[in-house]
């Protein structure tokens, strides 16, 4: 393949982002973890798998940052997952400083690359990727809106029984209990929501989207979703690989847009091989921005409590 991308973290997301990367023949991968073996293992599992899936894209595995020289995206994975009781918020101090070791590494062998960040707090994770990788504001993007916009969709198709071809769905704040669903911008086959369903069952999927990660902890048990915030992941780099100009909603570092500044919030952007290329600016009611500016206050709180 002609572009490159490294995965680091090659557990549950990682390893699952490797996988439709290279069914999706994008790019080739390279996989990246602490643990000895274990991005080899998945890598060597992952090739093995090729013939059947019918792509070529190359999978390798290593423990050392030499191997992701000169990626085109970068997407980090890397760090620990909550478990029940656990908020995203619990994690912060331990995937702090892995997030500054990783994002030091990859900035030294892939000083061009788009990084998506996709550990936990998702927010706060993508400062310190900012700060510790001192690459622009355009290649710095947080995943958390595609998942959780995705989300709210499948919930919105299973409401209406219609095919989650037809949804379309905007979550843009922080990605924690005061993320900002936007139900007017949120359509079925260009109709919004809020012409299809009553307000108290749109403030139902609303909380059930808020909820929905925490949901999967709870069944899982042992760990947090993967499949649905790989599939984000990849979209993300995709629109980026194929420079698409993608409009999809991303943490971004906000300077004054929005009214917020310094401070990585989700936005809807446009992604496209410079990373994040525009951030389209919606007009949002006093209570959506109410919102947003809520989900910006908590977001810069957890920010304040990062030791570098
Ligand atoms: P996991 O535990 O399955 O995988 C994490 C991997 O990171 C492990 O293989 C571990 O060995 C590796 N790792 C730890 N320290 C490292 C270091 N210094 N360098 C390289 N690798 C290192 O966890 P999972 O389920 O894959 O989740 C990963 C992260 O993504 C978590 O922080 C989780 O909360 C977050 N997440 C974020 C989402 C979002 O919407 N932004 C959605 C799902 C997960
Ligand atoms: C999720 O929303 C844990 O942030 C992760 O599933």
């Amino acid at each position: 393949m002609d572009k490159k991308v490294t995965v680091v973290g090659a557990g549950h997301v990682g390893a699952t982002t490797a996988q439709r990367l290279a069914e999706k023949e994008l790019c080739d991968v390279v996989l990246i973890d602490i643990v000895e073996g274990v991005p080899q293992g998945k890598a060597l599992d992952l090739a093995e798998a090729a013939p059947i899936e019918k792509h070529d894209a190359k999978i390798t595995g290593s423990n050392k940052y030499e191997a992701s020289e000169g990626s085109d995206v970068v997407i980090i994975t890397a760090g620990i997952p909550r478990k029940p009781g656990m908020s995203r918020d619990d994690l912060l101090s331990t995937n702090a400083s892995i997030m500054k070791s990783v994002t030091e590494n990859i900035a030294a062998f892939s000083p061009d690359a788009v990084l998506i960040i996709v550990s936990n707090p998702l927010d706060a994770m993508c400062h310190v990727a900012y700060k510790a990788s001192n690459f622009h504001r355009n290649r710095v993007i947080g995943m958390a809106g595609v998942l959780d916009s995705a989300r709210f969709r499948a919930f919105i198709s299973m409401e209406l029984n219609v095919s989650v071809e037809n949804t379309h769905a905007f979550v843009l704040g922080g990605h924690g209990d005061t993320m900002v669903p936007l139900p007017r911008y949120s359509t079925v086959a260009g109709i919004p929501i809020t012409e299809l369903l009553s307000k108290e069952r749109i403030d139902a999927l609303i909380e059930r989207t808020r909820n929905g990660g925490a949901e999967i902890v709870g069944l899982l048990k042992t760990g947090s979703a993967y499949y649905a915030p790989a599939s984000a992941a990849v979209e993300m780099a995709e629109a980026v690989l194929k420079d698409k100009k993608k409009i999809l909603p991303c943490a971004a570092y906000l300077k004054g847009e929005y009214g917020i500044n310094d401070l990585f919030i989700g936005v809807p952007v446009k992604l496209g091989s410079n990373g994040i290329e525009e951030i389209i600016q919606i007009t949002l009611t006093d209570e959506e921005n109410a919102a947003l500016q809520k989900s910006a206050d908590a977001v810069k709180e957890l920010v304040l409590k990062i030791e570098y």
